[in-house]
C-alpha cells in the first residue's frame, strides 16, 4: 500500500493542490482525518509519512508515537508551541512552519487592533448602536493620538519589524527589545531597550514573541504593574505570553487603559469568560494571519514542506535539523 500523508480536513483542495498532484502520480495517498486514522490498527499507521497540522492539533510524543514511519510534520502556522520539536528531532521527524508569508497580514491585524484600542472602536460603536450618541461631543470617545506616542514592540522579529514599520508611518515613536543581538534597521529609527523601561515607556505595547518556556507569562502582574496607566497592550503572539488572571486584575483595577488580545489562553475563550466583560479588553478570535492571500499561502508553503519532508529532503523552512 502506498505510503499516506494526513492533512486537516477543513484545508480546502485547491490550497492543497501540489499535494493532490503528488498524490495523483501515485507517490502516496492522502486522508484528511488524523482523529480516523488514530483509530485505526498499527498496519495502516505505520503507512502514515507525513503530518500536516494546524496550531490547533497538539503533537506531542504520544501522537508521533503512534505514526512509527513519521518523517515529517508540516504546522501550517509560524508558530510551533504546539509541536514537541524535541520529541520529533529525537525520532528524526523534521518540522516545518510556516514564516514570512503571514508577515504583513498579521502586522496589518496587530495594526489594526492597535488602532481600535487608541480610538475606543468596540466601545464607541457598540455606544453608536445601543442609542448612547446623543450629540457630537467634543470630550466624548476620546482616544491616544498616535503621532507622538511611543509603541513598545516586544520581539523585533518579522512581524515584530513590520509593526514598527506601520507605526513609523502613523508618526510613532519605537522602542523594542529583540532576543538577536543584530540591531534593527537604522532606517526605522528605533531605540533598543530592556523590557523593563520598554513597558515603563511605552504608550502601547504589542507582543511578537513566540511562546517558549522562557516567554509563558512574560507578561505578568510585575510586568503590567510598570505601564503607564494610560497605556494599551496589543497581543497578536500567543495567549499564554500574558498571564490572563493577572491582565483581568490590571484592567479592572486601572493599572492599565486597555488590551487588544488576538489570541487568549485558551482558545476559543468561551463566551462566559470574564474578560470579555472586562472594561477596556476586547478580543477577537486568532484572526491575525486571516486573509484570503495569507492563507492560501500559508497552506502551499506547509505543502512543499511536507512534501520535501515525505521525500527525505530539506524543507523550505525547517524548524529543526538538520535531521
Ligand atoms: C498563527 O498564529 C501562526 O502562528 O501562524
Ligand atoms: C517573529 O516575530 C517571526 O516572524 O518569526
Amino acid at each position: 500500500a502506498a505510503p499516506l500523508v494526513l492533512v486537516p480536513e477543513v484545508l480546502p483542495p485547491d490550497w492543497l493542490a501540489s499535494v493532490h498532484a503528488a498524490a495523483d502520480v501515485g507517490a502516496f495517498e492522502l486522508r484528511d482525518d488524523l482523529d480516523a486514522v488514530l483509530g485505526l490498527e498499527l498496519e495502516t499507521r505505520r503507512r502514515v509519512v507525513g503530518l500536516l497540522t494546524l496550531l490547533t492539533r497538539p503533537v506531542d510524543a504520544a501522537l508521533l508515537d503512534a505514526f512509527p514511519e513519521l518523517r515529517v510534520v508540516s504546522n501550517m502556522a509560524v508558530g510551533f508551541d504546539n509541536v514537541d520539536v524535541p520529541a520529533c528531532t529525537a525520532r528524526s521527524i523534521r518540522v516545518g512552519n510556516t514564516p514570512g508569508v503571514l508577515t504583513d497580514a498579521t502586522a496589518d491585524l496587530a495594526m489594526a487592533l492597535l488602532l481600535s484600542a487608541a480610538r475606543n472602536l468596540p466601545a464607541a460603536s457598540l455606544d453608536a448602536r445601543e442609542g448612547r450618541w446623543q450629540t457630537w461631543s467634543p470630550t466624548g470617545w476620546l482616544g491616544l493620538e498616535l503621532r507622538g506616542a511611543t509603541l513598545g514592540v516586544v520581539g523585533l522579529g518579522k512581524i515584530g519589524l513590520a509593526v514598527a514599520q506601520r507605526a513609523r508611518a502613523f508618526g510613532m515613536d519605537i522602542l523594542y527589545t529583540r532576543r538577536s543581538d543584530a540591531p534593527a534597521p537604522p532606517e526605522l529609527g528605533a531605540t533598543r531597550v530592556e523590557l523593563d523601561a520598554l513597558l515603563a515607556r511605552a504608550d502601547v505595547v504589542s507582543l511578537h514573541v513566540p511562546l517558549r518556556p522562557d516567554t509563558r507569562h512574560l507578561i505578568d502582574a510585575a510586568a503590567l504593574g510598570r505601564m503607564k496607566p494610560s497605556a494599551l497592550l496589543v497581543n497578536t503572539a500567543r495567549g499564554d505570553v500574558v498571564d490572563q488572571v493577572a491582565l483581568q486584575a490590571a484592567l479592572e483595577a486601572g493599572q492599565i487603559a486597555g488590551a487588544a488580545l488576538d489570541v487568549t489562553s485558551p482558545e476559543p475563550l468561551p463566551p462566559e469568560h470574564p474578560l470579555y466583560q472586562t472594561p477596556g479588553c476586547f478580543i477577537v478570535p486568532h484572526i491575525g494571519s486571516a486573509t484570503r492571500a495569507t492563507r492560501r499561502r500559508m497552506a502551499e508553503l506547509a505543502c512543499a514542506n511536507l512534501l520535501a519532508g515525505v521525500r527525505g529532503e530539506a524543507l523550505p523552512h525547517a524548524v529543526n535539523g538538520p535531521i
